[in-house]
């Protein structure tokens, strides 16, 4: 038998079923929660902070696509604290980060009035294109991190396990293990890390030759 719990949403009454997320269920009563890592195909993270909502009881702000809903909790989704808290996400994403092919990001930027030259001057991360197979091409400078190329890669889908993180703070990117271009891993070039893909970081072959008339990536 299924069990259900309930719990208050920006003074809603939800039920929902043990073990779903606070995501989940603001999502069934249509209010929305904005995301940036999440993708309901893959298993999520909380990484990119940009779900977070006040949770009675928790001094920190949590994120709603990784907090389970328990009885009796209750959570306000939209504050001055919280929009705060995912402007200043935004503001030094976009401070590293190219997010010209991310429309969450862009849309969140505006929605938030996000400040994005707050943090200008600082490192943005702008590694050389990656143009190693005949089947896909990876733009690091334009990857949020998200970890779902890595995930699908994983237990998610594939199981290929070629990717995962690399590096340490600021200079954490996606990477093949030793850092081996992809025909020498164990990637099968499935494509569902293009496929999950929400900032134009992977991308075809093809389309990327299309938007680069002048030459091939590096
Ligand atoms: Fe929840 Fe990224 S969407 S942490």
């Amino acid at each position: 038998m299924t069990e259900t719990v309930h719990l208050t949403i920006n003074r809603l009454t939800v039920e929902t079923t043990r073990g779903a997320t606070v995501l989940d269920a603001a999502g069934a009563i249509g209010i929305d929660i904005p995301t940036l890592c999440y993708d309901p195909r893959c298993a999520p993270n909380g990484l990119c902070r940009m779900c977070v909502v006040e949770a009675t009881g928790a001094r920190l702000l949590q994120a709603a696509c990784v907090t389970r809903a328990v009885e009796g909790m209750t959570i306000t989704t939209e504050s001055p604290r919280i929009t705060r808290a995912r402007r200043t996400v935004l503001e030094m994403l976009a401070a590293s980060t190219d997010l010209s092919e991310t429309p969450d990001a862009l849309a969140q930027i505006a929605e938030t009035g996000a400040d994005i030259a707050r943090f200008a001057g600082g490192r943005e991360r702008r590694p050389p294109v990656v143009a190693d197979n005949p089947m896909f091409v990876r733009d690091y400078a334009k990857c949020i991190l998200c970890w779902r190329c890595v995930q699908v890669c994983a237990e998610d889908a594939q199981y290929a396990f070629a990717i995962n993180f690399d590096g340490r703070g600021f200079d954490t990117q996606i990477a093949t293990f030793f850092g081996k271009p992809l025909p020498e891993t164990t990637c099968v070039f499935c494509g569902q890390c293009v496929g999950v893909c929400p900032s134009g970081a992977l991308k075809p072959l093809r389309a990327w030759e299309l938007e680069h008339p002048d030459g091939p990536a590096a």
